[in-house]
């Protein structure tokens, strides 16, 4: 994979933005993205199972027209072109793992309750859009 020289998500979040939050329009960009990996993934029958904002490194970095790169809520207003990095933690879908593994704020209550689970990374990307959202 390409080393891209933009740091990750999270270190972009906190050094571009005053509440350590990406604007809606910012967030949704991203979400598309992270989609589109997590798709790319499940093509081949697996899953990442460490999905964070930490896990995806910025690839490319456009400014809306016009607009100040923070908006009036202090969240990056931006468009951001991230890529899933990370796959220590990717096993095959269909495997019977109960195993409790990824971030705490990331994990879906299927893998807190270590119950068999099948699609934890599509919770995973929705804590870190309400992450990127809120800056909690
Ligand atoms: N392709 C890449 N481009 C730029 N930075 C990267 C890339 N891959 C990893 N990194 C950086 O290295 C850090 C650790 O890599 P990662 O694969 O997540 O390993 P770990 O298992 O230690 O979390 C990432 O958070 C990111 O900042
Ligand atoms: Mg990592």
């Amino acid at each position: 994979m390409r080393k891209e020289n933009n740091g990750d998500l999270e270190e972009y979040i906190k050094n571009n933005s005053r509440y350590n939050c990406l604007s809606e329009r910012a967030a949704k960009f991203v979400v598309e993205d992270g989609l589109l990996a997590l798709n790319d993934l499940y093509d081949i029958g697996l899953f990442h199972r460490d999905i964070k904002l930490k896990n995806f490194v910025i690839s490319g970095i456009e400014n809306y027209p016009n607009g100040p790169t923070i908006d009036e809520n202090g969240c990056a207003d931006v468009k951001l072109y991230v890529k899933l990095i990370d796959f220590d933690f990717v096993d095959y879908i269909n495997k019977d793992d109960h195993r409790r593994i990824g971030a705490i704020f990331y994990m879906s209550p299927q893998i807190v309750n270590s119950d068999k689970y099948k699609n934890p990374d599509v919770f995973s990307l929705g804590m870190l859009w309400f992450k990127a959202l809120t800056g909690e």
